[in-house]
C-alpha cells in the first residue's frame, strides 16, 4: 500500500528540552489509516497532526473498543535515530487486538508507516539526555452505534510526543501504595490486553494513592488478593537475596517489552532470575529477614524505576536505604545504553531509522 502524504499549512516551534515532562506535546504530523470490512485496512496516509471528528454514538466513546502500544524513538550521540524492538510492540499490539476483537494490522506494513512518518518528523526527536520521541499507535473502534457489539470500522493512528522523564521523581525512587480493597484486572479479563479498560480500572485506587502521597498503585491479584502483578504503568521486580523476581505472566499481567529485556540482561549478566507468584507477604516477610534488596519497576514510560518506599496494610516500608539500589542502576545504565546507541545490542534489540 502507498502511503499518501498532505503537507501541514504550517509547522509548531520545537519545546525546550530541558523541561519536556511527559505527553503532553505532539509533532507537527500523525499517520493515519482506516478500516471497514470491505476494503480492510485502506487508506494509509500520513497528514497534519489534528483533532478527529467523531459522532458522539462512536462505539469507543462507550464501550471502550479500543488498542494501543508505547514504544520509543531515540537519537544516538552521532545524531541518527533508532528504535528499540519495535516489533515487539507491533505483535503485542496485534495480540491485544485479538482480545478487543479488533481486526489484526499487518506488522511489517506498521513498522513501515513508523519508520516513514519518523522519517517526516525526524527533527523533533530530541538529542538531551534522557529525552527520547515516545510513539502512541492505537486503534478505535468508529461506528456510530450505541447497541453493544463489535464495530465494523476502526481508526488506526499513530502519534509522536517527544517526552522527558515519565514520572516527576525521574530516575529518583518513588513511593508505592498497594491495596487489597481495589484491583486491576482479573483472570480471563483483559489484563494484558494494552487496552483503555485496564487504565480506567486504575484510576480510582490511584486518585487514593495520590492523596496518602504515593507515586503510583501496586494491584495484587484480583482473585485472592494475595499475589503481586504489576504498578500503574510498569511491571514491577524484586530483588530477594541475590534472585531477581517478577510475577510470572499469568492472563492479567501485561507482557512488558522492557520486562523482557530486564530480565535477557540481567540472566546475561549471570544473576538468577526468576517469573513466578510472589505474594505480598512474601514481599514483607523478605524486608522483615533483612532480605529484600531492591524493588523497582520497567515500563517502556518509566523505562527502570525505583521504587524507594512501599505501604501495604497501614504499613509503610523502606526498600534498601531508600534511595537507587546497584541493579537498578546497573540496568537503567545498560538499557539506556542500548537504547541510546552509545553501547553494542548484544540481543539485536534496536531498529535504524534515519
Ligand atoms: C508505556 O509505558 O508505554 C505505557 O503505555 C504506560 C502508560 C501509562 C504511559
Amino acid at each position: 500500500m502507498e502511503i499518501a502524504f498532505r503537507k501541514a499549512d504550517s509547522l509548531k516551534n520545537h519545546p525546550d528540552q530541558s523541561s519536556l515532562g511527559f505527553g503532553t506535546i505532539f509533532t507537527d504530523y500523525m499517520f493515519n489509516m482506516d478500516y471497514n470490512p470491505d476494503q480492510g485496512w485502506h487508506n494509509p496516509r500520513i497528514e497534519p497532526y489534528g483533532p478527529m471528528e467523531m459522532d458522539p454514538s462512536t462505539i469507543v466513546l462507550h464501550y471502550g473498543q479500543t488498542i494501543f502500544e508505547g514504544l520509543k524513538a531515540y537519537r544516538t550521540e552521532s545524531g541518527a535515530v533508532q528504535l528499540f524492538r519495535p516489533m515487539d510492540n507491533i505483535k503485542r499490539f496485534n495480540q491485544s487486538g485479538d482480545k478487543l476483537c479488533i481486526p489484526p494490522v499487518d506488522e511489517e506494513f506498521v513498522l513501515h508507516a513508523l519508520v516513514e512518518l519518523l522519517k517526516v518528523e525526524k527533527d523533533w526527536i530530541p538529542s538531551a539526555p534522557g529525552t527520547s520521541l515516545y510513539i502512541r499507535p492505537t486503534i478505535v473502534a468508529t461506528d456510530p452505534y450505541v447497541g453493544l457489539r463489535v464495530s465494523q470500522t476502526y481508526r488506526f493512528f499513530i502519534i509522536l510526543s517527544p517526552v522527558g522523564a515519565y514520572y516527576p521523581e525521574g530516575f529518583n525512587p518513588v513511593k508505592i501504595w498497594v491495596t487489597s480493597k481495589y484491583v486491576r484486572a482479573v483472570r480471563g479479563g483483559l489484563g494484558e490486553a494494552k487496552t483503555a479498560a485496564n487504565y480506567a480500572a486504575s484510576l480510582y485506587a490511584t486518585e487514593m494513592a495520590h492523596k496518602e502521597g504515593y507515586t503510583q498503585v501496586m494491584w495484587l491479584d484480583g482473585v485472592e488478593l494475595k499475589y503481586v502483578e504489576e504498578v500503574g504503568s510498569m511491571n514491577i521486580f524484586f530483588i530477594i537475596g541475590d534472585e531477581l523476581i517478577t510475577p510470572m505472566l499469568n492472563g492479567s499481567i501485561l507482557a512488558g517489552v522492557t520486562r523482557n529485556s530486564v530480565m535477557t540482561l540481567a540472566r546475561s549478566w549471570g544473576m538468577k532470575v526468576t517469573e513466578r507468584k510472589i505474594s505480598i507477604d512474601e514481599v514483607y516477610a523478605a524486608n522483615e529477614k533483612g532480605e529484600l534488596k531492591e524493588i523497582f519497576g520497567s515500563g517502556t514510560a518509566a523505562v527502570i524505576s525505583p521504587v524507594g518506599h512501599m505501604k501495604f496494610d497501614g504499613t509503610e516500608i523502606t526498600i534498601g536505604d531508600g534511595g537507587v539500589g546497584p541493579v537498578s542502576a546497573r540496568l537503567f545504565k545498560e538499557l539506556m545504553d542500548i537504547q541510546y546507541g552509545k553501547a553494542g545490542d548484544p540481543f539485536g534489540w534496536t531498529v535504524p531509522v534515519a
